[in-house]
């Protein structure tokens, strides 16, 4: 969830779970992926679906929809050249490097 909501629809979202995405794919070795997600959440669902979710079932007791991703090897290829631009780094040093920014 992006908590500010002037900081939504700037691509954000997607960008961030795409991120997520080929992580646990590609280090992971994940090959499922789910989503749960409020029935009045239309941009949430649409995002996933731009990410090439489908819809898999409504359950109208709870008001939510499931959308899945099954990772198959052109998906798989596709994440890996969607990766191309991204630097993995340590979390401790991108930490340190944050307290560092924010104490100037
Ligand atoms: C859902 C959320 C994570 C999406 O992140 P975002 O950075 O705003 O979205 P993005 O800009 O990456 O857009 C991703 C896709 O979402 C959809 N989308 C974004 N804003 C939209 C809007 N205002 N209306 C409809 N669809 C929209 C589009 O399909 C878009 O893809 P596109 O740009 O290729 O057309 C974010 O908007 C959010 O946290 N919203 C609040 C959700 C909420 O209130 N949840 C409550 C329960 S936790």
């Amino acid at each position: 969830m992006i908590a500010e909501p002037s900081h939504r629809g700037k691509g954000i979202g997607k960008e961030v779970t795409r991120m997520m995405i080929c992580y646990a794919v590609t280090k992971l070795n994940i090959k499922k992926f789910q989503a749960k997600i409020g029935l009045d959440n239309q941009v949430s669902i649409n995002m996933f679906k731009k990410l090439h979710f489908s819809e898999e079932s409504v359950c109208n007791v709870f008001k939510e929809v499931t959308l899945e991703l099954t990772v198959d090897d052109s998906l798989r290829t596709r994440l890996l050249d969607d990766m191309a631009y991204m630097k993995e780094k340590d979390y401790r040093h991108a930490c340190s490097n944050r307290q560092e920014l924010s104490s100037q």
